[in-house]
């Protein structure tokens, strides 16, 4: 006689192991974001693990079901990042395990990420601080080039420029990421904003997931981030682009949208440690960052 099988079956929970991130198949990473329905390619996946370190946790047979990543600039600061837990394995702790790992590998230093919405309790119980939001702007881009006046005159920006465009980024991010800054360079075309010859305002734009994103951008003011962001926005008229930025209003914000760029998502960024004021450089005249190099460097 057959016996009828039943409608339900109970898999036992499975322990996992931790591994190097280095050390997996790219194509196990890419599986793990596109899980999760991020726009990762693989090579951005290659980009961020020639940046940064990070962990992944393994099951039995090797299948990659989370991960988290760490990109240390200086002593004492890192951008924690690329934070995933496959969907079958949500809110069993495997998410606080992953976090606590990259603690004791990093102890004692200050941390910035940008957390999702279903990320926001896990790092609240943390003890992360919410600083910000941060605005999440793509889609067709279109825009004009135009004679708009501005405060100095506008170049792409070539390897020699990359000291300049490090001290302005260390301004507005409140601390210095050259390494980071001159591989973004190798990566992106960008233009610079420069009067009497100095650099006063820069934006990059490299391939990221479905198209290209503008990041970072780097200016004292909205009109100098217009100038250096427009002729991106021009140069990939018709195309998909993605902007991240803390701007929710103002001269930028009003551009993005009228780009074919309007907000598609939000999060929020939050730091452990030093705050977020504790970084910013006095005075009013100070370079400010108009967008993040992606969500995940900050
Ligand atoms: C965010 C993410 C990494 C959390 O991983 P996880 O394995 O579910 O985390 P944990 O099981 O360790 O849960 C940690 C805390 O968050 C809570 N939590 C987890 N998922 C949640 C959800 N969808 N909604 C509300 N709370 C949630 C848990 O209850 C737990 O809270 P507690 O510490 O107060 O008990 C996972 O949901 C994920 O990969 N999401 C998609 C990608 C993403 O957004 N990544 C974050 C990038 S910043």
């Amino acid at each position: 006689m057959k016996v009828k099988p039943s409608e339900s079956l109970k898999i036992d929970v499975f322990s996992m192991r931790i591994g190097d991130i280095q050390d997996v198949d790219l194509d196990r990473l890419h599986a793990l974001s596109l899980s999760v329905g991020w726009p990762h390619r693989a090579e951005d996946w290659q980009f961020l693990r020639e940046s940064g370190q990070g962990f992944v946790a393994l099951d039995e047979i090797g299948r990659v079901l989370g991960s988290a990543m760490w990109f240390p600039h200086g002593a004492d600061f890192a951008t924690v990042g690329m934070v995933i837990t496959s969907p079958r394995l949500q809110t069993l702790g495997a998410g606080q395990w992953l976090m606590k790992r990259v603690f004791d590998k990093i102890p004692g230093r200050d941390l910035r990420l940008n957390a999702t919405r279903a990320a926001r309790r896990l790092y609240l119980s943390l003890d992360f601080q919410p600083e910000k939001t941060v605005y999440q702007c793509q889609g067709i881009a279109h825009a004009e080039r135009t004679g708009t006046e501005t405060r100095g005159g506008i170049r792409i920006l070539d390897a020699t420029d990359i000291p300049a465009a490090i001290a302005l980024d260390a301004a507005g991010f409140g601390v210095r990421r050259a390494a980071l800054i001159e591989k973004l360079f190798g990566h992106s075309t960008g233009y610079g904003l420069f009067k009497d010859d100095k650099l006063i305002a820069f934006s990059l734009c490299r391939p990221f997931g479905r198209g290209h994103v503008v990041g970072p951008v780097v200016a004292e003011g909205d009109s100098d981030a217009l100038a250096v962001v427009r002729p991106h926005v021009v140069d990939h008229s018709g195309s998909f682009l993605r902007i991240d930025t803390h701007m929710d209003s103002g001269e930028f914000a009003a551009f993005l949208s009228h780009a074919g760029m309007p907000v598609f998502d939000t999060v929020l960024t939050m730091s452990l440690g030093k705050r977020l004021a504790d970084f910013a450089a006095d005075g009013s005249a100070t370079p400010r960052t108009y967008a993040l190099a992606s969500q995940t460097l900050g």
